[in-house]
């Protein structure tokens, strides 16, 4: 096992009627923002939760935050923070309003130029404005982590940020927020918390046993429960299992000690940047045809999570790898998601060599586990997925 240093200061409020509880983790003085998305929250009824639990503090709103949190709306409540002397802010969302508030979080208290720079610059958080989650979509971990990935939609980039500053102080995990999301947020949220945990599980192995049980555990858990929480969001139990393994999937946790390798969503980012595609179907896509063309480089994992998570136990170490490649396409076909690019757009032609352009200009040579991905890779993998 490598060395590791974990310090995760997010307090979890987990269940139900938890939302009631944020005015006690919110200073009395504060001045909030309160930041959520296109609206959802006032349908299903987590917006008046929310207000109602804040009528003693002082609270101003932004909406409006688009899925792929855009870099220009930000700017419009970076303003507000501003010219209101905003102390803290409160996201009520998904990932994508859980993300905005964190660059925002960083942007606030920024000195540079340009808060731009966090983002190309890939500048760390250290200190950013103090915040709050109360997440109503299960699927990023953004609600306990210290990432975030921003988009500039005039220049088609999507960058990702991050920093032990932005950990949110606390986020609310209520299972009984699922029930109104639709089906395809649904499917969203059990890909990319799968993805997750493969990109944190697929490498090498380094002798970290209980790291390997945890991610398998994460992933046998999103796959029981899948069936059940499309059929049912309103399922308690499953609702509650969905969430907490979202949650865990991307919390730090199953990382500690182990190499990760995060290609499939450094690429990924690229076609939501470019097409638009909701970020977990971009890693639908991608998934299959990096781990055939790095097949050498994982097989022995691939074939331990074949045999332990799918219970493939007949072939040779390669045979087994290859099952899992396929159980794994077969999980996504299982939610409703295509796992071709062609299949969003019939425009990909090119889409190879622009990614390995930008991949090149941004001097991202050697990625994956050892380093040894080059962007000519990631273009034959793009290729591959056409
Ligand atoms: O905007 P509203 O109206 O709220 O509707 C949202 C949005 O349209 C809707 N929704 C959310 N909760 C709902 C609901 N609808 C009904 N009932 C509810 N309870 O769902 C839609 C999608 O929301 P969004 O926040 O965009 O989805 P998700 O949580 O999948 O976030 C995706 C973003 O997170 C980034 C992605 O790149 C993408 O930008 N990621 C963040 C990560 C992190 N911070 O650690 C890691 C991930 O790998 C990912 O990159
Ligand atoms: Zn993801």
């Amino acid at each position: 096992m490598n060395n590791f240093n974990l310090h995760n200061p997010t307090k979890v409020l987990f269940g139900k009627g938890q939302i009631e509880n944020i005015s006690k983790e919110i200073p009395a003085d504060a001045k909030i923002l309160l930041l959520y998305g296109g609206g959802s929250i006032k349908k299903n009824g987590i917006y008046e939760q929310v207000t109602e639990a804040l009528e003693s503090h002082k609270v101003i709103e932004f909406g409006g935050i688009p899925a792929n949190p855009e870099y220009s709306v930000l700017m419009e409540a970076l303003g507000i923070i501003k010219s209101e002397n905003i102390t803290f802010l409160l996201a009520v969302g998904g990932g994508s309003v859980i993300d905005g508030t964190k660059f925002l979080a960083a942007a606030a208290l920024f000195e540079g130029d340009s808060p731009w720079d966090i983002l190309t610059q890939n500048i760390r958080t250290e200190v950013g404005m103090p915040f709050g989650a109360v997440l109503t979509l299960p699927a990023t971990g953004s609600e306990m982590n210290s990432g975030a990935v921003i988009t500039r939609a005039s220049t088609k980039e999507k960058y990702a940020m991050g920093g032990p500053g932005l950990f949110p102080l606390f986020s609310v995990l209520d299972p009984t927020v699922i029930k109104s999301i639709p089906q395809r947020q649904l499917a969203n949220g059990l890909a990319d918390a799968f993805v997750h945990v493969l990109e944190q599980y697929i490498t090498y192995s380094v002798g970290a046993d209980l790291q390997d049980r945890f991610a398998e555990s994460v992933l046998q858990t999103i796959i029981e429960v899948a069936p059940k929480i499309l059929k049912d969001p309103s399922d308690y139990k499953a609702a509650s299992n969905f969430m907490w393994s979202c949650t865990m999937a991307l919390n730090g946790l199953i990382s500690q000690g182990v190499p990760s390798d995060w290609s499939i969503h450094m690429i990924g980012h690229e076609l939501t940047a470019l097409f638009g595609i909701d970020h977990a179907r971009t890693l639908a896509i991608i998934t299959e045809n990096h781990y055939l063309h790095n097949l050498d480089d994982k097989k022995e994992k691939l074939a331990q999570y074949a045999t332990r998570v799918w219970n493939v136990t007949e072939g040779s170490i390669e045979e087994r790898a290859k099952a899992g490649i396929q159980k794994t396409t077969e999980y996504f076909h299982s939610l409703g998601i295509d796992t071709k690019l062609s299949d969003y757009t019939d425009d990909y032609e090119g889409t190879a060599e622009i990614i390995a352009t930008r991949f090149t200009e941004r001097g991202w040579l050697k990625m994956g586990e050892r380093g040894t991905l080059t962007p000519e890779d990631a273009a034959s993998i793009m290729k591959m997925s056409y």
